[in-house]
């Protein structure tokens, strides 16, 4: 008999180009059970397999997950270490077969601070999968909304862009995420309700889906539930909806 997990679910339409997920609620998920906080971040290392492999079932062509943040250096040092552990293993683990299934990794986040192996071990991952197209997974490493927009407005001042010539397409091009389309579905388990300096730029128009849910327990259902949530959704950008503009273009 096919697990819950097999079990072939409706066609969506209008599926998100870009999905950006927030996975909280790791830690929560261990202390529950009576475990290391680091058994959470492996538990929810796991649960992201689960959800790379339904990205690419849903036909989602980016997916970027907030998995390190210039913030999470504060944590106490085993945890920052054993998070920096989980990423090389990852990385040794599992690229061969993200290769093969035509996953192509890309960083997002500052690399510098990272020590020498674990970032020539980015590198190299992200040099040997750029070819892939299947899915675009960008992993966001020592990364911060407001340390991205420091580096571009230094960038920028380095390359002497003058004023009148910086648009938001130019700063789009100074962030990390160039070449990358904006999120148009953000997710964040664990319930809290803040943007946590994740893609505080990109984000201007996604939607979101908050859910109770802790990161490990994030399966292929509930990323259906969020992916057809956002399918009944419509997204104005600030203007009128088709059919408010209908109704004023009858009424003239
Ligand atoms: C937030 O939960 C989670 C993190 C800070 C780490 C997320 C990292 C992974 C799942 C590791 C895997 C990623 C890769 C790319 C190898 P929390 O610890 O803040 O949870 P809490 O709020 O319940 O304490």
């Amino acid at each position: 008999m096919p697990s819950k997990t097999d079990l072939p679910l409706p066609q969506l339409d209008n599926v998100p180009r870009h999905i950006a997920i927030i996975m909280d609620g790791n830690g929560r998920w261990a202390k529950k059970r009576g475990l290391t906080r680091l058994a959470g971040h492996r538990s929810g290392t796991e649960n992201l397999r689960r959800i790379i492999r339904a990205c690419v079932e849903f036909g989602v062509q980016y997916l970027t997950i907030y998995a390190f943040s210039t913030e999470n250096w504060g944590r106490p040092a085993d945890e920052v270490e054993g998070l920096m552990h989980i990423l090389e293993e990852v990385i040794d683990k599992e690229l061969n077969d993200l290769h093969e299934e035509g996953v192509q990794l890309r960083h997002i986040g500052r690399l510098e601070q990272l020590n020498p192996t674990l970032r020539s071990k980015v590198e190299h991952s992200v040099e040997i999968t750029k070819e892939n197209h299947r899915l675009i997974l960008c992993i966001a490493w020592n990364y911060g909304g407001r340390d991205e927009i420091v580096c571009a407005i230094r960038n920028m001042m380095k390359d002497g862009v003058k004023p009148e010539d910086v648009t938001d397409e130019l700063v789009s091009s100074y962030l990390f995420t160039a070449g990358i389309p904006d999120p148009d579905l953000i997710i964040r388990t664990s319930g809290e309700m803040r943007i946590s300096n994740f893609l505080i730029w990109q984000a201007s128009y996604s939607e979101w889906y908050v859910t109770p849910t802790l990161w490990p327990d994030f399966d292929r259902e509930e990323l259906y539930t969020a992916l057809s949530s956002f399918s009944q959704r419509e997204r104005r950008f600030g203007k009128l909806s088709d059919s408010e503009n209908e109704l004023i273009q009858n009424a003239d």
